[in-house]
């Protein structure tokens, strides 16, 4: 047996448990990826694979960046690890105040953590702690949506609405519950950018409130475009009410932008390119363009302020060890400095169009019954195959890999959203190459 070979058949018994995997499936065929740059893999045995989906909805500035590189290379060597409880260091304060520069006006205050998963239950206690510290402790309820996808930790996945992330783990979270999700083919398939029906689901808050008591809601948290659920875009209008409301009943708005973050929808963050501002926000993948992991909340200065009126001490007893770690602060610098040298954050409205129209072609192509698109997301649904939902989206990234594109799925959906540098002769390639597995796909 040649080395490849051998490293291959020894994955069967590896020790590596993996996340979202079926392990057995896996290690009998795996897939593996070795070196990337620019919009690129390669397998171990040199095959290149376009990459359609940025990693995991992360590599935003495109793979092995200079810039990025570079700053992890010199903070690594400078200084590894310097605690961010009762010390400090620069580079974490600056990496906060550049993260507020672009931020929406008012949304000034940077809480870091190392995940989407943590950026969320560090936003939902947030969220709590802010309505004690304000004199009103009855707000305990947190409000997630059907098919919403919030991260793996308890929190987030209570206030998460996927089924088979959460029946497994008991009854998570108290004082939880779930807004009807936006996603209806029968009325809005094949829909261009945001889909005209369904603003009227923002009222199932209303239906909530009535049912609870406004006065014992904290928070509702929803993803501006859910990503992991296969990318549903909102309504016209949906958003607008869901924030009329929640202003209506003291409510306050979470956006969890981890994936719609970092010029993923032609604008820094998505609030600012669906014109509706939160009151606070999650952030993380893009951060750091995926090359370190980290997070963060940021919040309205009014919200900080509201913790800083106590008495003298610790404002917030939450963190974590890694919060603010100066390696995944330096590589955030330098993707944001990479983000803005070339346009990036604005540069997904620019290829809106055409990224659209690529999608769009597909209509009509083997079992399609849905394609969406919003900013440089995308997606095609795919009719399930009787009694084995989901296997036809798997068969499709299984044979999309082997034709040299990385795509993702839920289910059936197929969902693509490329770093950020993409051009458009490597859209058509993943468009045709999504087109022609279709067609071979029983
Ligand atoms: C909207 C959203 N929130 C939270 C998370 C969780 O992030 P992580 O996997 O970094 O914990 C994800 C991950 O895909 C996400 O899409």
């Amino acid at each position: 047996m040649n080395k490849r070979a051998d490293f291959t058949a020894s994955l069967e018994q590896s020790a590596f448990w993996m996340p979202f995997t079926s392990n057995r499936q896996f290690k009998k065929a795996p897939r593996l990826l070795a070196r990337a740059e620019g919009m690129y893999y390669w397998t171990p045995e040199g095959r290149q694979i376009l990459d359609a989906c940025a990693g995991l909805w992360c590599v935003n500035a495109g793979h092995c960046r200079p810039k990025i590189v570079q700053a992890i290379q010199r903070q690594a060597a400078q200084m590894d690890f310097a605690p961010t409880f009762q010390m400090g260091h620069p580079i974490a304060f600056e990496f906060a105040e550049r993260l507020a520069a672009i931020a929406p006006e008012r949304f000034k205050r940077v809480f870091f953590t190392n995940s989407g998963s943590e950026s969320v239950d560090s936003a939902l206690k947030i969220a709590l702690a802010y309505h004690r510290a304000r004199g009103e402790p009855g707000r305990f309820r947190l409000i997630g949506r059907e098919r919403g996808y919030h991260g793996v930790n308890f929190g987030g996945m209570s206030v998460g609405g996927l089924g088979p992330n959460r029946k497994l783990f008991g009854p998570g979270v108290a004082g939880i519950d779930h807004l009807r999700h936006t996603h209806d083919i029968a009325r809005n398939a094949f829909s261009r950018g945001q889909p005209a029906h369904g603003a009227e689901l923002a009222e199932d808050l209303e239906r909530l409130c009535t049912l609870h008591d406004p006065s014992t809601i904290a928070a509702v948290i929803v993803e501006p475009v859910p990503g992991s659920a296969g990318v549903l875009i909102p309504p016209v209008k949906y958003l607008e009410r869901l924030r009329e409301i929640c202003t209506k009943h003291g409510i306050l708005l979470i956006f969890d932008e981890v994936i719609t973050g970092f010029g993923r929808l032609g604008k820094p963050f998505g609030s600012q390119r669906l014109g509706v501002m939160p009151d606070l926000f999650t952030i993380a993948k893009g951060m750091t363009s995926g090359t370190v992991p980290m997070g963060a909340v940021i919040v309205r200065e009014d919200i900080y302020d509201a913790f800083m009126k106590g008495p003298d001490g610790i404002e917030l007893f939450h963190g974590y060890t890694y919060s603010g770690h100066p390696l995944a602060c330096a590589a955030g610098i330098g993707a944001l400095d990479t983000y803005e040298e070339e346009g990036l954050l604005e540069r997904a409205a620019s290829l809106e169009k055409y990224w659209e129209n690529a999608l769009h072609a597909l209509k009509g192509e083997r079992n399609v019954i849905d394609i969406r698109n919003y900013g440089l997301m995308g997606a095609i649904e795919l009719g399930p195959r009787a009694g084995a939902p989901g296997s036809r989206g798997y068969d499709a990234l299984v044979k999309c890999f082997e034709a040299g594109v990385l795509i993702r799925y839920t289910a059936d959906t197929l969902a693509f959203s490329p770093p950020l540098i993409v051009e458009k002769a490597q859209i058509e390639r993943i468009f045709e190459t999504v087109r022609k597995v279709l067609q071979a796909l029983e």
